[in-house]
């Protein structure tokens, strides 16, 4: 084994620690003598933020096979991995197989960083995982999984009633779809500039059309990245959607935080978005599992 790179962020490092014996048990405690097993790679992994959420809903990945549907450039693969999946198959048009510039969500870094490992790579060293650049139409004819999970993705799906549909034929009968989606009509739901509170620029002009809930308020000079990029779905309108083809185990809200603009929300706001209850507005994102029947 190859020791552990110059610890950057320690807490990743005591969540290795806290979470080993949790992801070792996940793949029946023999990981550490599989000869792909780099400490590094997963302390990367966790550093990156890509453990956390296979790892949260890993009872529903353990021993299946499972389809990320929107991976990103990611090493989403290894959390998965770990939460003990038959096998991996990650689909995203942004795909690069040979880069290994991943998407880097961390405070203070870029956008995208260089790691040591390209999908390619991945492939070599997590048994069962392989990577397919494009939309899930481009996966072999046929194709079906026992999970089709995403991450952060429904919500940039803009003809989200076409994907579902064909999102049920990929998934075998009694098999799940697995998913987080962020609520677009959370304080910073609009994914631009200030998301959280930190973000804030006091007198930013720019901001103060989206601050405190203004993005529910359409705008002509709005930007692609709302108009082109989300589909600003309802969560009354997604569950709908879900309910159309699957049955729904687990739809579990989850509530924005302080630093996420949760004590932002006065009686005013909420008076000022008819049609919108304040639990809907301080709803940060959902968590659903749904069965095929
Ligand atoms: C916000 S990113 C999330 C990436 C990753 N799941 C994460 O949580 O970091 C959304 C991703 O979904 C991908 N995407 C959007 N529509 C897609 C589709 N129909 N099929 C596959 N991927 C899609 C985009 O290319 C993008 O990489």
């Amino acid at each position: 084994m190859e020791p552990l790179p110059e610890p950057r962020d320690l807490k990743s490092v005591w969540r290795m620690d806290k979470w080993l014996p949790e992801l070792l048990r996940n793949r029946g405690g023999h990981a550490e003598r599989w000869q792909g097993f780099h400490p590094a790679l997963l302390a990367e992994a966790i550093e990156r933020r890509n453990v956390n959420w296979p790892r949260m809903v890993s009872r529903y990945l353990r021993g299946r096979d499972v389809l990320d549907v929107g991976c990103g450039r990611s090493l989403y693969s290894v959390g998965f991995w770990f939460a003990g999946v038959k096998s991996y198959t990650g689909v995203d048009p942004v795909l690069d197989l040979d880069s290994s510039l991943l998407k880097d969500s961390r405070p203070l870094h870029g956008r995208f960083t260089e790691s040591p490992w390209s999908p390619r790579t991945l492939e070599r060293l997590l048994p069962q995982t392989r990577f397919v650049r494009g939309l899930t139409s481009d996966l072999p004819a046929g194709s079906t999984f026992d999970v089709l999970a995403m991450h952060n993705v429904t919500e940039h799906l803009m003809a989200i009633g076409e994907s579902f549909a064909e999102f049920a034929t990929l998934i075998k009968p009694g098999g799940r779809i697995v998913f987080r989606h962020p609520n677009y009509y959370s304080w910073g739901g609009h994914h631009m500039k200030p998301r959280t509170l930190g973000e804030i620029i006091p007198g930013d002009s720019g901001q103060a059309n989206y601050i405190d809930w203004g993005h529910l308020i359409p705008r002509p000079d709005w930007p692609d990245k709302i108009t082109k990029k989300q589909n600003r779905i309802r969560l009354g309108e997604l569950r709908e959607l879900v309910e159309k083809h699957f049955v729904v185990e687990l739809w579990q809200e989850e509530r924005s935080k302080k630093s996420e603009g949760a004590e932002r929300l006065t009686p005013e706001i909420v008076q000022r978005h008819p049609g919108f209850s304040a639990a809907e507005l301080l709803t940060q994102s959902v968590i659903c599992v749904a069965r095929r029947p």
